[in-house]
């Protein structure tokens, strides 16, 4: 009887022994499921590293827009490219905006005339620009110059078919109304332009005739696109004072001119004011510049956004 009840006391004891190793067991496996589970969620997988690089790339970035007050997120002709020319501009212009400084710099006003040079781009198109930074090669010769009815201009000339069109028919709608709009100088070429500017530095020097004389390759007469007018009476160094004027003034636009270097807009198409000197841009880009009241320049900086 008694060896009977030990050997029941000893299954019991077994049993317990099993008992406790499988809850230690369970409690081992928990503890190592557990910690492999927040092993694989804290853990940043390769692709979260190569974010956290990137981050720290975009941080040094992010400091410079900061300084511009991010405004590249509220206009659409901000250049990422010319981050840093921005804020030296900006640095050297205290008194400007951030909106001016983008504009001005995308203009290229920090950069000096003549130096910095770019090949034209959209040649033989309207929208090509031409000025002291956008040059046109010296054996460049548009496309499709036609000679324009001698009834509207001076002497023999020639200018691009779409503009020769549209000025005949400017000329023409003036003339219905007693008014001369008259061509007396537009496609010119390289070779002209070389002559008739060292004619103006000889009589006045190269800083007077830099400002009213295109370089060869960076008159926009070579265009074909450009045209300077007179009224047949005053002198064309008087064509502001003219009806003709006047009259331009209100309808150039709506034949696809723009009054080329305006008043007050010095600074952006480098000329002093010629209120003689028109350039066709098409209707559609002259009616924008003329209701923004904005060089070609401008509209350049902010809506053609391919410096
Ligand atoms: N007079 C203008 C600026 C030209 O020479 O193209
Ligand atoms: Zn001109």
């Amino acid at each position: 009887m008694a060896t009977k009840r030990k050997r029941r006391i000893r299954i019991k004891w077994k049993n317990l022994i099993i008992f406790i190793l499988i809850i230690i067991l369970f409690f081992v496996m928990l503890i190592k499921g557990t910690t492999s589970i927040y092993k694989l969620i804290t853990t940043p997988k390769k692709e979260d590293n190569k974010n956290v690089v990137k981050e720290t790339v975009k941080t040094e970035k992010q400091i410079k827009l900061e300084k511009l007050d991010n405004i590249q997120n509220k206009i659409d002709y901000f250049n990422e490219d010319y981050l840093d020319r921005y804020l030296e501009y900006k640095d050297e212009n205290k008194n400007l905006d951030n909106t001016q400084v983008i504009k001005n710099v995308n203009m290229n006003l920090d950069k000096k005339q003549y130096e910095y040079k770019i090949p034209s781009k959209y040649t033989n198109t309207e929208k090509v620009l031409v000025n002291k930074y956008y040059y046109l090669e010296d054996d460049y010769i548009p496309d499709n110059l036609e000679d324009i009815d001698r009834k509207y201009a001076l002497s023999n000339m020639r200018m691009v078919n779409v503009a020769k069109e549209a000025f005949e028919k400017l000329s023409q709608d003036a003339k219905n109304q007693n008014l001369n709009i008259i061509a007396m100088s537009t496609y010119r070429s390289y070779k002209y332009q070389i002559n008739l500017y060292n004619r103006y530095v000889k009589n006045d020097g190269e800083e007077k005739a830099d400002t009213y004389s295109g370089r060869p390759g960076h008159s926009e007469h070579q265009t074909g696109l450009a045209v300077d007018v007179y009224n047949k009476k005053e002198n064309y160094t008087n064509f502001e004072k003219t009806n003709e004027f006047n009259w331009m003034q209100e309808h150039a636009h709506e034949y696809g001119f723009i009054l080329r270097f305006p008043k007050g807009k010095e600074k952006e198409t480098g000329y002093t004011y010629e209120s003689w000197h028109y350039r066709y841009v098409g209707v559609d880009i002259a009616t924008y510049i003329h209701n923004n009241n904005i060089s070609l320049e401008e509209y350049y900086a902010t809506k053609i956004k391919d410096w």
